[in-house]
């Protein structure tokens, strides 16, 4: 079986975007694949967190990876921070990657324009995501579109490894989905939808209550001609909802667009609305059940170990191949 790894921030609650771009495609791939799916909470420190929020951020995301329908025996679900091997690994890619190509990284140049102080976390964090994936050999790393860049790096800091130490890594291939790569902001839809912005009203989160979906679709940004079509460069902030409602009802747009003929935005905001607010309800049912339960913890520690064990041999190779510590 290939193996996968994807990883996602406790940066705050995951949001519509961070499902429909990664975490519905790991519930499709996980029965065909050997699956390691990440809690990144030394990624989610390259920016000021709060201590406690943080901690409560992990355990929701990891309760949030289960809800929606990963299978802990199917697949290895793990916190970062409780596999040191990562942070290991990450600091010999750092001594691999080149300043200038980590400073050419747009997520870099996005987070730390116009910041008086910024970590050289931010800037050195692709390298440790590099790490994340090639400690496991994976083959496949299924991202929303935002990742494609850390990935190009990644295959370029596994190859450039590979050819100056040893050839010890397998160089991965990112998928990104056809449709719903770049969910877009609700207010913005020239930016893309995350879950640290400040306004609460761009995003959805997997935990909104349904009053809060309704207003937040509601009041999303779109423009005044008032025709449900779908025109990604004209008309972006309807074409974003197209988007989601198709992803979530596994309809085209082109059948949404004849679904909405002569009916206005109104109708489709409140059909929309009702559409997210009905696939998040299980969700959320089961995310309650288990956020208060010793299982995910279970999970967890089960998770811990296996990827630990993982990780290890890879490090071992990586530390033989660059001569560090000594012969044994
Ligand atoms: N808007 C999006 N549309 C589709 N996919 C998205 N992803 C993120 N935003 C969208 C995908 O979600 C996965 C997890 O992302 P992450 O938490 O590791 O970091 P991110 O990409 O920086 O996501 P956010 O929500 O924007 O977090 P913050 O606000 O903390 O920076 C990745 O596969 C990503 O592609």
């Amino acid at each position: 079986m290939e193996t996968i790894f994807s990883g996602i921030q406790p940066s705050g609650t995951i949001t519509l975007g961070n499902y429909i771009g990664a975490l519905k495609q790991f519930t499709e791939l996980q029965d065909d694949y050997n699956c390691y799916f990440c809690i990144v909470d030394q990624h989610a420190i390259t920016v000021p967190q709060d201590r406690l929020q943080l901690r409560k951020n992990i355990k929701s995301l990891a309760a949030l990876y289960l809800a929606v329908g990963i299978d802990p025996e199917k697949a290895t679900l793990f916190i970062q921070s409780e596999v040191p091997a990562h942070a290991q690994a990450g600091w010999m890619l750092q001594c691999v990657a080149y300043i200038g190509e980590l400073e050419r990284m747009t997520q870099f140049k996005d987070k730390s324009t116009g910041k008086e102080a910024v970590s050289a976390g931010l800037l050195t964090y692709p390298p440790l995501m590099a790490a994340d994936i090639l400690l496991y050999g994976t083959n496949l790393v299924p991202v929303g579109e935002d990742q494609k860049q850390h990935l190009e790096l990644t295959r370029d800091l596994a190859e450039r490894f590979n050819k100056k130490y040893n050839d010890i890594f397998t160089v991965p291939e990112v998928r990104i989905p056809k449709v719903g790569a770049r969910v877009m902001s609700l207010q913005d839809p020239l930016r893309k939808m995350s879950k640290s912005d400040p306004n609460s009203k761009a995003f959805i989160t997997l935990l909104d209550e349904p009053k809060q979906i309704i207003k937040k679709i509601k009041s999303a940004v779109t423009d005044s001609e008032g025709i449900v079509t779908f025109d990604k460069e004209n008309k972006p902030g309807i074409s974003n909802l197209l988007s989601i409602y198709s992803i979530l009802e596994n309809k085209t747009a082109a059948e949404l667009e004849q679904q909405y003929e002569g009916k206005g935005y109104g109708d489709f905001k409140s059909d929309l609305a009702e559409v997210v607010v009905r696939h998040l309800e299980p969700v959320q049912k089961r995310y309650y059940e288990l956020i208060e339960s010793d299982e995910l913890d279970r999970i967890l520690d089960a998770g811990a170990e296996k990827a630990n064990y993982t990780a290890n041999k890879m490090l071992k190779k990586m530390e033989k191949a660059m001569g560090l510590g000594r012969k044994r």
